[in-house]
């Protein structure tokens, strides 16, 4: 295995009593695209500024490429970091501001102008160059806070929210370009959002965070088909969640009946939670239903309508139906047994991890 680019042994922060963050470990990997996602003040920031060398841990270990870091200050490190508000100095132009950490260390000219050109080509700005920054878009600056970043050479770009300032349209273009940039450089992103479909569409991994603490991490398939608890199920992606009982392995009860499911390896009649994603649940006739709910609502989505409905233990259901429903009258909801997701109460991500390989190797 190749050494990782960061790791982060037992990493804990404290500022003065709070806890910022709680025993976290992780290794990323060379040429990777990963996030951090997690509600407002989940550490998220805060580990971002422990790998670029801003901020310390209390106790553990950063590592860099192999080498701890714990006494390297942050301009030593081969890291760049893109902030929420990009930095960018308004009194330069954009070559300028691309050009301004090579001129600081005394690059010839010649190869600063051939190197900011090339930058610029890679974010589409070489049309730019000469541009103030106020007369940019938000996107415009986004790229060449981007391009900034990149002239470094950087094994490794930190990016924390950098697309929120910007409208929804020029978000996800931008997502886009962001992807297709990191596979081409082939540099590690870390990239901190709160928007759980921005995570879901660009990493390679995710880790979920909340309150100090990663809850799970995974690739974008695993944390939405298999999230380990409440927290990450709602978190990410839009589910239904209800208490129920795993009667044996395999079979689980909720809402007063049994149904087959494809999970495991728990006590018999040990009390669970069940999620079923809203669009892994077909509408039909009560009769052929595996579970009966009354319509309240619906809402039209554009490619589907929103049903809001409830059963008969008063368990409000999301479901994504491609037709229209009527409102008040009762419809079925058919599913399948890999479509039940169950999930025990507190376990942790070593636990979970273990009682899946258990069974899904069978
Ligand atoms: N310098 C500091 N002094 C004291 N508390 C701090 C400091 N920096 C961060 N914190 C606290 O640590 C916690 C984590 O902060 P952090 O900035 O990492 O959150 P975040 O996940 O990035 O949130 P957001 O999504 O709002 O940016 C918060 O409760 C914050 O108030
Ligand atoms: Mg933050």
């Amino acid at each position: 295995m190749a050494t990782p680019i960061v790791e982060f042994k037992n990493v804990n922060k404290f500022f003065g009593d709070f806890q910022a963050l709680k025993n976290i470990n992780f290794a990323l990997d060379q040429g990777k695209f990963y996030s951090l996602l997690g509600p407002s003040g989940s550490g998220k920031t805060t580990i971002l500024r422990t790998i670029a060398g801003f901020t310390s841990p209390t106790s553990g270990t950063v590592l860099f490429q192999g080498q701890p870091q714990n006494n390297i200050p942050a301009n030593k490190r081969k890291v760049n970091t893109i902030f929420q508000n990009y930095a960018l100095f308004p009194h330069l132009n954009v070559f300028d501001n691309v050009a301004f950490g090579l001129s600081i260390r005394h690059v010839p000219k010649d190869e600063i102008e051939t190197r900011v050109m090339d930058n610029l080509k890679l974010v589409h700005l070489q049309d730019l160059a000469n541009r103030e920054i106020n007369e940019l878009s938000g996107g415009q600056q986004q790229r060449v806070a981007i391009a900034r970043a990149i002239i470094n050479e950087p094994v490794l770009l930190l990016l924390d929210e950098p697309l929120s300032a910007l409208d929804k349209k020029l978000r996800q273009d931008m997502q886009y370009e962001l992807r297709e940039l990191q596979q081409r450089l082939g540099i590690t992103f870390v990239f901190v959002t709160h928007d759980q479909e921005e995570a879901l569409a660009l990493s390679d991994e995710i880790f979920v965070m909340d309150a100090g603490e990663i809850l799970q991490n995974g690739t974008p398939v695993d944390i939405y088909d298999e999230p380990i608890n409440h927290f990450v199920a709602d978190f990410i992606g839009e589910s239904n969640i209800v208490k129920g009982t795993m009667i044996k392995d395999y079979e689980v009860e909720f809402v007063g009946k049994r149904f087959e499911c494809a999970d495991a390896g728990m006590k018999p009649n040990e009390p669970v939670e069940v999620v079923l994603r809203p669009e892994d649940l077909d509408v039909t006739t009560p009769e052929k239903g595996k579970l009966v709910v009354q319509v309240d609502s619906q809402l039209f989505r554009g490619d589907h309508f929103e049903v809001v409905a409830y059963d008969a233990d008063h368990n409000e259901w999301l479901i994504h139906s491609t037709n229209p429903v009527e409102e008040d009258k009762d419809i079925g909801l058919f599913f399948e047994p890999e479509d039940i997701h169950v999930m025990r109460f507190n376990e942790k991500e070593a636990d979970f991890d273990a009682r899946l390989e258990t069974y899904e190797g069978e």
